[in-house]
């Protein structure tokens, strides 16, 4: 199926008039070695490559990308390769947050100001998915997003370690004094033994299938390990791939459908998904003018189990199992009805063809509806006097003696405020204190940084605690687990109810009624309101100064307003 001709394509403006202009244009690219064979007649795909030396999940895209070129030029189109910033959750501070729309504008204006006719980005640490997605929806061309794949199962001692979960769980028995330094050393090396992104089921994992199950990726592709020859092959399918959907046209407005965001909703809560699917499935929904909300996530989450039996959520396994055990297609293979048939991928085909055939290989990997790992689907939605505008907790991945809780506040302003609290083991405080800490959302961290699984204090720790309330407006990583409250809007930093809260009020939570209070009279909550003064602002200049202009709440997304789609009239086609 041909939907466009050569002279349809948009590279053909730079490339194929006979006048000045174009000729430079011809002239410069020859300056590369190129011939016009090279270009004529053929489709310009860009593969945005987030490869870099401080990015560890991509350290293979500077190998993967010749793969891609290679499908791009078997299928007749000419590949460009475009670097694009690099986003390490490992080494950006504060938080890799913050730039999540760097990179979304960074994809649009780099697709828009070349001769790009399609594109193959390729991302997987957390927000490189959204980011490159979001920005790819908003310019409209065809692509594919190529998953980066889950790097190899970590190793210490014979056991399977998770990316994150099992740092943060053997830090705490560091913290407790049962872990020498020695073998925590052991552990550090053996944790992230190759390339390729987290592979518990953290933010990357679930975002890369919530892509997949958006009708974004190659079927079957986000599950498949980075160090498998298979993730090469997929590479060069995704090259040859998108060169069709060019002369098919198959742009994203035609995949990103309500029923696909629908089926990547149902996707992500089988998968056990990360707390920071909300914000940015919210935000690529509504660059493709779907508006998702909160309270879908809990319409979907009440009927959808979690199926994925994958580290925090699940005990036992990691993504080298669930890819053995038949992978995302096995686990849509389980969903069964609840997706809906009528959504397509970039193979021009129905999401669900082909999963009455797909083997599942390991159920207990993979569980069926009727025998889940939660019953529910693994994110709630919470609202209350503390979050109007909602926050979010995994019940999950927290002990359900947490479901019903009423403590008293133990309130910190600031991660050193709230260091000093976890650090001293005679901290005032008992079991059922709620520890707090606020003014760490997308404008007060800056950047809303992971920091919402707040360390259970040293306190605790020594009565042989492990596990207790923590409210933010923070996110927490997708590896994290614990009763932790997460996403409290509007955050504390531009006043949100949150910024009014004092050590020892009572607070109540209750996850089956979907509720978080904070047990102070209307009357004294307008006492402290107008008391409340606001916090010096953060940034005076440059891009930090546009971002607190410009970022909205984690409850929309946090996108730019500026890069709504209804925000103004879309960009036009340059002049020339
Ligand atoms: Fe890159 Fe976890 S650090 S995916
Ligand atoms: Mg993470």
């Amino acid at each position: 199926m041909t939907a466009k001709t050569y002279e349809q394509l948009r590279s053909v403006r730079w490339f194929a008039h006979d006048d000045w202009r174009s000729s430079a244009h011809r002239s410069r690219t020859m300056q590369m070695g190129y011939d016009p064979v090279d270009w004529e007649g053929k489709p310009i795909i860009a593969i945005i490559n987030t490869w870099s030396d401080a990015q560890p999940c991509h350290a293979h895209f500077k190998d993967r990308v010749q793969f891609v070129k290679r499908g791009v030029l078997q299928a007749g189109g000419f590949p460009v390769e475009l670097p694009a910033l690099s986003l390490s959750e490992n080494w950006v501070k504060p938080s890799t947050m913050l730039y999540r729309n760097m990179l979304a504008m960074e994809t649009e204006e780099l697709l828009r100001s070349h001769p790009i006719d399609g594109a193959v980005l390729m991302g997987g640490c957390d927000k490189t998915t959204p980011a490159l997605v979001m920005g790819a929806i908003s310019m409209n061309l065809p692509f594919i997003f190529l998953p980066a794949g889950p790097m190899l199962r970590g190793n210490y001692a014979g056991q399977y370690l998770g990316s994150g979960t099992d740092m943060f769980k053997y830090w705490d028995e560091r913290r407790a004094g049962n872990i020498t330094k020695e073998q925590w050393l052991d552990m550090e090396s053996g944790i992230a033994r190759s390339y390729g992104h987290c592979m518990t089921m953290g933010t990357a994992s679930t975002m890369t299938a919530v892509a997949e199950a958006m009708g974004l990726s190659l079927p079957g592709s986000s599950s498949i390990p980075a160090a498998d020859s298979a993730h090469q092959r997929m590479s060069t399918q995704c090259g040859r791939r998108v060169v069709e959907m060019v002369w098919e046209d198959l742009t994203p407005e035609k995949i990103i459908t309500p029923a696909a965001v629908d089926n990547a909703l149902t996707v992500a809560m089988a998968t056990g998904c990360s707390t920071n699917t909300i914000i940015h499935l919210i935000a690529m929904a509504r660059r493709a003018k779907i508006p998702l909300e909160l309270d879908d996530f809990d319409r979907i989450g009440r009927t959808t189990p979690v199926l994925a039996n994958i580290r925090p959520s699940g005990t036992t396994y990691l993504m080298e199992d669930f890819f053995y055990a038949g992978g995302i297609r096995a686990l849509m293979k389980q969903l069964g009805d609840k997706l809906d048939p009528s959504a397509i991928t970039v193979t021009g085909r129905p999401l669900v063809e082909g999963l009455a055939e797909t083997p599942i290989y390991n159920e207990d990997v993979i569980r069926p509806l009727s025998n889940p790992v939660y019953h529910e689907g693994s994110l709630t939605v919470l609202k209350g006097n503390l979050c109007p505008d909602g926050a979010v907790i995994k019940p999950a991945a927290c002990d359900p003696k947490f479901y019903r809780h009423r403590g008293p506040a133990l309130v910190a302003d600031s991660y050193p405020e709230l260091k000093k609290i976890v650090d001293d083991p005679d901290y005032p405080m008992t079991p059922d204190t709620v520890l707090v800490l606020r003014n760490a959302g997308p404008q007060g961290g800056p950047g809303m940084p992971e920091w919402g699984m707040l360390p259970v204090p040293k306190a605790l720790l020594k009565l042989g605690l492990r596990d207790m309330v923590r409210i933010s407006d923070a996110r927490m990583s997708g590896t994290s687990y614990g009763a932790c409250v997460l996403h409290v809007a509007p955050e504390a930093y531009v006043g949100g109810p949150l910024a009014l809260l004092k050590t020892g009020d009572i607070i109540e939570l209750d996850v089956p009624g979907r509720r978080l209070e904070m047990l102070v009279s209307e009357e004294e909550l307008a006492r402290r309101r107008a008391e409340w003064v606001p916090p010096e602002p953060r940034y005076e200049r440059g891009y930090g100064f546009m971002y607190t202009k410009h970022i909205e709440q984690a409850d929309k997304g946090c996108d730019f307003d500026f890069l709504r789609t209804e925000f103004g009239r879309p960009n036009d086609e340059p002049v020339i």
